[in-house]
């Protein structure tokens, strides 16, 4: 196919077993790279990795919870041990809880910053050494739409995605001199088993989001992949600090 923007690159991905994280691996390969994807559901993601690669060559799953520091180590140093190398980190583990102000209990803050937020912290100092030894490296941090305004019954969640786009910006500056480049993504409404919240909210909820959409209809997880790919790429070798939105014009 000819297609080889992240030829001779190593990437790994958080919350890779399924949605966004799955789609970003499959596209990542299909342009060259070996994938490591790493996530706590263990049996999808092996499944997901076999999909991809069949004999293992390409992408392989590790078991991860990035909320943990001697997770990150472990998985960090498995990465280097199989490929030499690590060149892209996607933050991309997260989950997503409604509640307002008043019902949020502080166990379920705790819990979306936990992993929204210290997770994409000891993500990006795990890997932030070997990157600095070598001269470059790209982290992507998975921020929302919901990091970039105020958004009703997204109290948690809405903290921990403008934590994500705050850390980005200030660990793309201490890194920059490094060569190694740190931008966030902001996806608005995609299509992915998170998304089930908002069917779970009711009927008809869908449907009444789709019509803030402008271009009227949830993205699949493909058209944040390939956000993903350029900002993992050469392509964006000028770009650090910065907010990349993929959201139909929701934000505009
Ligand atoms: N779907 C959307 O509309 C949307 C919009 C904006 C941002 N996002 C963000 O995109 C990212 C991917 O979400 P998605 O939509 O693909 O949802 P998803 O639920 O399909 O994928 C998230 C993955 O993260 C994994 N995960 C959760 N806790 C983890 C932990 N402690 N350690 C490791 N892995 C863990 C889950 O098991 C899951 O596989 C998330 O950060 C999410 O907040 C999603």
């Amino acid at each position: 196919m000819g297609k080889s923007r992240l030829e001779g690159k190593v990437a790994l991905i958080t919350g890779g077993a399924r949605g966004m994280g799955a789609s970003e691996a499959q596209l990542f390969i299909d342009e060259g790279a070996k994938v490591v994807i790493s996530d706590v559901l263990d049996s999808v993601g092996q499944e997901t990795a076999k999909r991809l690669s069949p004999d293992g060559s390409v992408c392989t799953f590790i078991h991860h919870d990035v909320t943990k520091e001697d997770d990150w180590a472990s998985v960090v140093e498995s990465v280097i041990k199989t490929h030499g190398q690590l060149d892209i980190l996607v933050n991309n583990a997260g989950i997503f809880e409604r509640g307002s102000v008043l019902d949020t209990t502080l166990p379920a803050f705790s819990r979306t910053m936990d992993i929204n937020v210290t997770g994409v912290f000891l993500g990006m100092k795990a890997v932030a050494p070997h990157m600095v030894s070598r001269g470059k490296g790209s982290i992507i941090n998975i921020s929302s739409v919901a990091g970039l305004d105020g958004t009703p019954g997204f109290l948690a969640y809405g903290a921990s995605k403008w934590a994500v786009r705050g850390m980005t910006k200030g660990v793309a500056k201490e890194l920059a001199p490094f060569g190694i480049r740190v931008n966030s993504i902001h996806p608005g409404i995609i299509d992915t088993p998170m998304l089930q919240t908002f069917d779970e909210a009711g009927e008809g909820v869908r449907e009444m989001v789709r019509t803030r959409i402008p271009l009227g209809y949830e993205a699949e997880p493909i058209h944040v992949a390939r956000l993903a790919l350029y900002l993992g790429s050469d392509d964006s070798a000028y770009s650090t600090g910065s907010e990349f939105v993929v959201d139909g014009g929701w934000s505009a």
